[in-house]
Parts: C-alpha cells; sequence; structure tokens
C-alpha cells in the first residue's frame, strides 16, 4: 500500500485513482502523520504537489524522519520542493508562474523514468524551483526554464518530480507513477475489486458486530452495491429501505420494487411522497432544496425504522467519493469551498439517530462498477445512469408541485428511451431533461400556445469530476424535440444543453 501525504492539491486524489489503476491500493493521509506510523503500514511514500511555498512561515511540513526511514519516496510538485530544502538541496522562490504544458529532457532514465528516453510531455505548475540539488541527489531531467525537473538519490531511494504525472496531460505519467509503485517501491499489484470486497467484508464486521444494519436503497448502482456487500457481511440483519420522495423517474419505483424482490434483498417500500411536496412547497434555492430533502430522507428513515423495530445502529448509504469531494466534506488543506450540498452528505443533520456506513466512499464510479459486479449486482443495475438522490426536484427549476414533476417525468422518458434506442445509453454518462422556469410563446394547430421549456442535458464523463456535453446526433435532437412538444402538451420548446464541466456542473441545481 502506498501513501499520498496531502499537502493540499486539488489533484491528490487523482494520485491515488492512478496508482489503484496499476492496482496497487493507495490511501491518502495528512502530510502530518508521523514516519512511524507510515512505516509501521505502507510500502512507499508519495508527496503531493499543492499551493504552499516552502518559504512561507506557516509552510505544511512532514515528518522530517520519513526521508530516513527507509521507505521510498517520492515528490511531487511542492513535494518535491518540500524534499529538497528538508534534505539540504536549495529552492529558489519563484516570480513567476510556470504553467501548463512543457517538454522534460530526459538526463537520466534508470529506475523513475526507466523505459522513457529523451523527451517526453509533462504538465507544471509552479512558481519556486530547486536550484540546488541535495546532496546524494542527481539530476534526472530538466525543461527549459527548469533546471530539475526531475532528481532522484537512488540508494535512498528518494525521488523528486516537479511536474504531475497524474494529470492526463502528462500523457506518459502513469509510466512514472509505476515505476515508482512497482520498480522503487516492489508493491504487487494486487488491488483488484475483490480485493476490496475481501477487505471491506472484513471492515464491516469488525465496526458492526452484531447490529443491525438499515440500508438507503435508491435503486441506482452505488446503494445496490452497497446493498450486496452488506448482504454478504451480515446477511438477514441486513435491511433496506427505498423511500419514494415523489421525485423519481417515470415509473421508477415500481420497477425497483419488482427488482429488488428479483434480486431477494429485504426491502422495505415507504411511499413518502406527500410529506416531500410538502417539505420543498415554496422552495426555489438549489441549496434549500438540497438541504431540506436530505433531512427529510434522515427523519423518514428514523421513523419508519421505529415503526418496524428494527433497532438499527447503522445507516448505510451509497456515498462515492465525488460526491465527499464536492460537498467539500474532506478537503485537502481545509480549505475546500462547498459547491453543492450532496443530499447523502452534507445534507445530514446533526443530530442524526445513527452511525452512518458509507463503504464505497474512497472509490469512483467506474471502480463501484467493478465491485459491483464482482458481487454478481446484474448488469442492467451496473450500467444505469446515475440519478442523483434529491431526484428530479433539482431538475425543476425554480418551485417543486405534482404537476411540474409529472411533466417532467413524461418529457424525460422520452428522452430516455430515444437514447436507449439510439444505442448511445451506455456511451452516455447522463443525460436527462431539466424543466426551466420560463415560458414562451409557440403556435401549435394554428393556435397560440404559451408554455413551459425544457433543457435537454447530456454528457460524457469518466468519474463525474469532469463532463463534456455529448455531441448528440442532430436527427435524434430533433426526434427529441418533435417527440417532447407533441407528446406533452404543456411543453412547447426544447432547447440543447452545451455547457461542459467545469465551468457548469452536470445537474443544473
Ligand atoms: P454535478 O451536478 O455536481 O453532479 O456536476 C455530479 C454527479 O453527481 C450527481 N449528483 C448527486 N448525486 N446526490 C447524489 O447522490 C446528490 O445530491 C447529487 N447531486 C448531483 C449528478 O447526477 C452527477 O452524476
Amino acid at each position: 500500500m502506498i501513501a499520498i501525504l496531502d499537502f493540499g492539491s486539488q489533484y491528490t486524489e487523482l494520485i491515488a485513482r492512478r496508482i489503484r489503476e496499476i492496482n496497487v491500493y493507495s490511501e491518502v493521509i495528512p502530510h502530518d502523520t508521523p514516519a512511524s506510523k507510515i512505516k509501521a503500514k505502507y510500502s512507499g511514500i508519495i508527496l503531493s504537489g499543492g499551493p504552499s511555498s516552502v518559504f512561507e512561515e506557516d509552510a505544511p511540513v512532514c515528518d522530517q524522519d520519513i526521508f530516513f526511514c527507509g521507505l521510498p519516496v517520492l515528490g511531487i510538485c511542492y513535494g518535491m520542493q518540500l524534499m529538497a530544502h528538508k534534505l539540504g538541496g536549495k529552492v529558489e522562490r519563484g516570480t513567476k508562474h510556470e504553467y501548463g504544458k512543457a517538454n522534460l529532457f530526459i538526463t537520466n532514465n534508470f529506475t523513475l523514468l526507466e523505459g522513457l528516453w529523451l523527451e517526453m510531455n509533462i504538465w507544471m505548475s509552479h512558481s519556486d524551483s530547486i536550484v540546488e540539488l541535495p546532496q546524494g541527489f542527481q539530476e534526472l531531467g530538466h525543461t527549459d526554464n527548469c533546471k530539475y525537473a526531475a532528481m532522484g538519490n537512488p540508494s535512498s531511494k528518494l525521488y523528486g518530480i516537479q511536474f504531475h504525472p497524474e494529470v492526463v496531460h502528462t500523457p506518459r505519467g502513469k509510466e512514472v507513477i509505476k515505476n515508482f509503485v512497482h520498480n522503487v517501491c516492489k508493491c504487487e499489484p494486487n488491488w483488484t475489486a475483490q480485493s476490496f470486497i475481501d477487505e471491506s467484508l472484513e471492515k464491516i464486521h469488525q465496526e458492526v458486530g452484531d447490529s443491525k444494519v438499515l440500508c438507503a436503497l435508491s435503486g441506482g448502482v452505488d446503494s445496490t452495491t452497497v446493498a450486496a456487500l452488506l448482504k454478504k457481511a451480515i446477511g438477514p440483519r441486513l435491511t433496506c429501505m427505498f423511500i419514494d420522495q415523489g421525485f423519481m423517474r417515470k415509473n421508477e419505483a415500481e420497477r425497483i420494487v419488482r427488482l429488488f424482490d428479483e434480486f431477494d434483498i429485504n426491502l422495505i417500500h415507504v411511499n413518502a411522497t406527500e410529506r416531500f411536496f410538502k417539505k420543498v412547497k415554496g422552495i426555489t434555492d438549489p441549496e434549500q432544496k438540497r438541504k431540506q430533502i436530505g433531512e427529510e430522507f434522515v427523519r423518514v428513515f428514523e421513523e419508519e425504522s421505529k415503526k418496524i423495530k428494527g433497532d438499527f445502529k447503522f445507516l448505510a448509504q451509497g456515498t462515492l467519493y465525488p460526491d465527499i469531494i464536492e460537498s467539500a466534506a474532506i478537503g485537502a488543506s481545509g480549505t475546500a469551498v462547498t459547491i453543492k450540498t450532496h443530499h447523502n452528505v452534507g445534507g445530514l443533520p446533526d443530530d442524526i439517530d445513527f452511525i452512518i456506513l458509507e463503504p464505497l466512499k474512497k472509490l469512483f464510479k467506474d471502480e463501484v462498477r467493478k465491485v459491483g459486479l464482482a458481487l454478481g449486482v446484474p448488469e442492467n443495475i451496473i450500467f444505469r445512469q446515475p440519478f442523483p438522490g434529491p431526484g428530479l426536484a433539482i431538475r425543476i427549476l425554480g418551485e417543486i408541485t405534482p404537476t411540474r414533476v409529472k411533466i417532467l417525468q413524461e418529457a424525460d422518458a422520452i428522452v430516455m428511451e430515444e437514447i436507449k434506442k439510439a444505442g448511445l445509453y451506455r456511451d452516455i454518462w447522463q443525460a436527462f431533461a431539466v424543466l426551466l422556469p420560463i415560458k414562451t410563446v409557440g403556435v401549435q394547430g394554428d393556435k397560440r400556445t404559451y408554455q413551459n421549456t425544457v433543457a435537454i442535458r447530456a454528457v460524457t464523463s469518466e468519474d463525474a469530476m469532469t463532463a463534456q456535453w455529448a455531441r448528440l446526433p442532430y436527427d435524434l435532437l430533433e426526434i427529441l424535440s418533435t417527440r417532447i412538444i407533441n407528446e406533452v402538451p404543456e411543453i412547447n420548446r426544447v432547447v440543447y444543453d452545451i455547457s461542459s464541466k467545469p465551468p457548469s456542473t452536470i445537474e443544473w441545481e
């Protein structure tokens, strides 16, 4: 296992992801974790980048002993500067920021840069640079602007790179990471979906003991995978609860109940539609909606679980890594800003009666899919497009009423049907309709109409952290527009959203 010491870079988790892609488990841990603790558990250390300068008074530092504890260390960007600074090299304060693509001229291609030769494209983002290497180190590569873009002390297994190997703009960065993890740290590539399952089962046994767990089930891949994992771990002590808040897709609630019947998971179906509509009545602010819905969810869970006298100590849910990052529930340097309150994270009130279990909270969506498949979750669930916890409520801009939900359900069902018919369902991360709070004038059958506008949103993405608007064929857009306007009388205009993430988000609220 590799320890990634977090100095606050926005890419820290990408490092973890790249390491997992080469089948080695890695964990992001606080930058000041004592060397003795690291040594006991890990085979190698990576120091992440970060926004600080080693010259700042309160710049984050690591335990100096990590450089002498015998474990290999790779410093990336700020991590490299810190290593050089701490080991007697010289870092110079930058006046200019070097940001973007650069060319690395490789001088020594042993161990860390093995298999790479002469030149490679890299991505830089730094101001300070190293101007003198610490004793025992040698230059491995430089760029036009950076004298030491890669350095190494092979006998002490200490390495530093000024560029970011974890981002896609360093196309061969994965090889650098692989060289460090496999060749220098000697980690075996044995982290797989199965090993994740085995480890999780053990953790669940330890944490849950003989208690009962209530699992919040939405029917999507995340919560279903959590349910499958828990079923395997604790068998009949698991009860799943599906709360229909009234904001599901057309016929979705019935479909979920049928599916879990087939799947042999103990499911309680709660129809809480009226409560939720009351709770969001008159609310138009997106964050307010999310918070109200999140809170109501927990209340319903508490009440319903008491009713069935289950004595549930734990509440399990399918929180994923991006949910946590974007809710700023963690934040490398504690400075991450809240982008949206995801209802299954930031929306939870403080006085909650359950201990929360989130076994997938360190995984990205594609990893969850692999885990779900390994657990035998049916493919039609595994490859379902993600659907947000607050459901259609955050796709209805403005006030949520039963009528507006019905309108959106009809339009959305057409989008789903046609995307599937066109054979694009799996290629597209998410496709859906959004009901706008805008009425426009139209003409239908020689009559003037003044009706609602629907936006169609379709994006491609790897993990929802970034997304591109999908280049849907014009003919498909035409079919969508014609069908929606003809079949949903309350809509007379359809627009297509051509914004990517960032700067937009996938959902409109
Ligand atoms: P955004 O809109 O933030 O969405 O780009 C990223 C991904 O997360 C989904 N999403 C949610 N999922 N609870 C969830 O379980 C939520 O509150 C929530 N909000 C957004 C969204 O559909 C997309 O896949």
